[in-house]
């Protein structure tokens, strides 16, 4: 819903809790209002009238209060675009006009030939929005920087930043403590999402899990990114983000052309982190997953299970297992095309090795129907390896710097998506992929960030930053709509493309290829904080951990860890013991009973994994799962009871595990007691509304 004012220059947004507000002054300057609690449009009017602070020849009154700072004039924060002529470097622009369609408000400036719109759109409470630039002039105008949006939060003091943090297998790390004067910068100068931080920032003052005011904001884009969270001079916030990390040169936007920036979404919630986090898993529920109500099925991957040494008879009797232990979706990992039998060749030949699979693969897409299940495959299309057919053909659809070494990492080069032949050539290969056998899901991995990100004889290289990201989202959309069938799943290395752009064109991703039950608890609490359960795909994997740190951990541990996503299995099925299989059996049975609560619920994190108990609940409709995993034990110490939330105090719950029957006033006030035990002991406990 949007709100105008009479006189045309005062804009109010309202979601269900919340609003948002903005306010053109006589001198065309866009200035902040309002984020925050519901207020009218009357509230938005008489905080419009409220005068900024005055000149003092070394401050700004515009700095800190303004919707989209442009580079010129007096501001000095950072600016959101940045742009030049050959003539001049900078904007001043005039308002043009606003419009509202289909609750999307647009707001219109000119400078010149260049015409800037800023696009606001209210999505449940999360605001998104994003700027469109189009040069009408007839000369070139650079793109230096053009963010999405810049953010503006209430004055208060001590504001908190919390932020996702990581490495390989060791994404999504929660941290937080004060910010202080200057800037916070997060990013990516990698080409893609980047494992080291997700592209979200939350800003609170004395928000906890349950209470409190928390300000998130997230983008949606799947290249090099930046998001500065500044406190200025006089201790206002603001945050700016966008796609590309410099300021050096996004895009020369020739006469006619356009750059649409990407969403920066926020979100104001007074619910406190748990809060924040369920607003923006139901906004990503509802408005980014592709078929988000429906159920993601339990798969099997086999990379863990017999990394490259692969042969279709021995998947095929994986997929025999797999099928008896319940799984519903069977994936063959990387291995099975070209000459791909290690990394060091094969990325880029997407037809079936012919030693491995002398039939193609739909002779084993068909025995995995027969069993029950869906097939999926690996690809890694915007890579190859300089051992391929396709680089010995075409050496130069790589990115690289002309006279300078290609760097190789994990034995591969970065394709050219921005050209044109590879674009095609990689639909081609993927469509006739698709085609050629009766494939229900592609694992869509990323293994390596760019590097020497070059365009010989391309007038603009550095666009190819911009357009990379721009066409692999054209062949995802392109693929999607050829083959509606097709699930997709982001990896990229494990969780090196997590993105509310990425999201809004997968079904699931690769959260992590770490593996290990107990690592995954912090890693899955983080991803949590913005994403939903419905996305994060998690394996139970053999014991001991050989991967990663060796360590060994009961069925039960991991697949409970494992059950707080959308459960997987990637241990190697032929080496479990009947017993084990047996037991499998159980858990993915039980997953299927629960994973409607888990996948669509909401969720409440009652404990973080700091060491002891930690334990999420899952709440949907009567139903209510709580899965808890204990550590360590110390001191012969009693397991604390769990607190849950969101129930009705006054209804009874019955605990589908022991019968009791238990009064939802207790169960939130004084707690469930669990069983737990010892080290990495872990449950799932079911109740249900009676
Ligand atoms: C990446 C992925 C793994 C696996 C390998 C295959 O590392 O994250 O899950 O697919 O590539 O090479």
């Amino acid at each position: 819903m949007v709100d105008i004012a009479e006189d045309g220059r005062t804009w109010l947004l309202r979601g269900p809790n919340s609003s948002y507000a903005l306010h053109l002054t006589e001198a065309d300057e866009l200035l902040h209002l309002h984020w925050g609690p519901a207020v009218a449009l009357a509230d938005a009017e008489a905080l419009a009238v409220r005068p900024l602070p005055a000149y003092r020849g070394f401050e700004s009154p515009l700095d800190g209060h303004e919707e989209y700072p442009v580079e010129g004039g007096p501001r000095f924060v950072r600016p959101a675009l940045s742009v030049r002529t050959e003539e001049r470097r900078g904007t001043e622009w005039a308002f043009v006009d606003h419009a509202v369609e289909d609750g999307e408000l647009r707001l219109r400036f000119r400078d010149a030939g260049l015409v800037i719109t800023l696009h606001y759109r209210m999505r449940g409470d999360v605001v998104e929005r994003w700027v469109s630039l189009v040069n009408e002039g007839d000369t070139q105008v650079e793109l230096l920087r053009a963010d999405a949006a810049t953010w503006t939060l209430p004055d208060r003091e001590d504001w908190r930043l919390s932020h996702l943090h990581g490495r390989w297998a060791a994404e999504s790390q929660l941290t937080s403590g004060p910010l202080t004067y200057g800037e916070k910068v997060i990013g990516s100068r990698r080409g893609h999402t980047g494992h080291q931080y997700l592209p979200w920032v939350a800003l609170d003052t004395d928000a906890t899990e349950e209470r409190g005011e928390v300000y998130g904001c997230a983008l949606g884009w799947s290249g090099s990114w930046r998001i500065a969270v500044a406190q200025l001079p006089d201790a206002r916030v603001q945050i700016t983000g966008g796609a590309g990390y410099d300021d050096s040169g996004l895009l020369m936007l020739e006469p006619g052309e356009s750059y649409t920036s990407p969403v920066f979404a926020g979100l104001w919630s007074d619910g406190g982190f748990g809060g924040a986090s369920r607003a923006w898993h139901a906004y990503q529920r509802a408005y980014v997953i592709p078929d988000a109500d429906r159920d993601r099925p339990v798969l099997f991957n086999s990379w863990e299970a017999t990394f490259f040494d692969i042969a279709e008879d021995q998947q095929a009797a994986l997929a025999r297992r797999a099928a008896e232990i319940g799984v519903e979706l069977f994936v063959v990992d990387d291995g099975w095309f070209g000459a791909r039998t290690s990394d060091r060749a094969g990325l880029g030949d997407w037809t079936p090795n012919p030693d491995r699979f002398p039939r193609g693969l739909a002779p084993l897409a068909d025995q995995v129907h027969a069993l029950g299940m869906q097939f999926g495959i690996w690809v890694e299309p915007e890579m190859v390896n300089p051992d391929s057919e396709l680089y010995r053909a075409h050496p130069d659809w790589v990115q690289y710097q002309p006279g300078r070494k290609r760097t190789e990492l994990r034995n591969q080069l970065v394709l050219n998506l921005a050209r044109e032949d590879v674009q095609e050539y990689l639909w081609e290969q993927l469509d006739t992929l698709l085609s050629s056998a009766p494939i229900d899901y592609v694992k869509w991995d990323f293994n390596r960030a760019f590097t020497d990100a070059g365009w010989p004889g391309e007038t603009y290289p550095q666009r190819l930053w911009v357009d990379h990201v721009h066409a692999l989202y054209a062949l995802l959309d392109r693929l999607r709509a050829a083959h509606p069938g097709v699930a997709f799943e982001s990896c990229s290395g494990g969780g090196g493309r997590i993105d509310l752009g990425i999201l809004s064109r997968t079904d699931q991703v690769w959260t992590s290829d770490n593996t290990d039950p107990l690592d995954r608890l912090a890693i899955q609490h983080g991803f949590s904080q913005i994403h939903p359960a419905r996305i994060m795909a998690a394996w139970v994997t053999d014991s001991p951990n050989t991967q990663l740190n060796d360590r060994a951990s009961s069925l039960r541990f991991r697949f409970v860890s494992s059950m707080a996503g959308v459960l997987g299995v990637g241990g190697d099925l032929a080496e479990w013991s009947e017993e084990e299989l047996t037991e499998a059996r159980h858990w993915v049975d039980l997953y299927k009973e629960i994973r409607p609560v888990v996948q669509h619920g909401e969720q409440y994190r009652l404990r973080p994994p700091t060491g002891g108990l930690s334990a999420v609940q899952y709440l949907r409709g009567d139903e209510t799962v709580v899965l808890a995993w204990l550590q360590a034990q110390r001191y012969g110490e009693p397991v604390p009871a769990l607190r849950l939330r969101g129930l009705d105090p006054s209804a009874s719950y019955e605990c589908r595990e022991t019968g009791e029957v238990h009064c939802g006033a207790v169960l939130s006030h004084h707690g469930l007691h669990t069983a737990l035990h010892g080290d990495l002991d872990a449950t799932v406990i079911r109740l249900r509304r009676i």
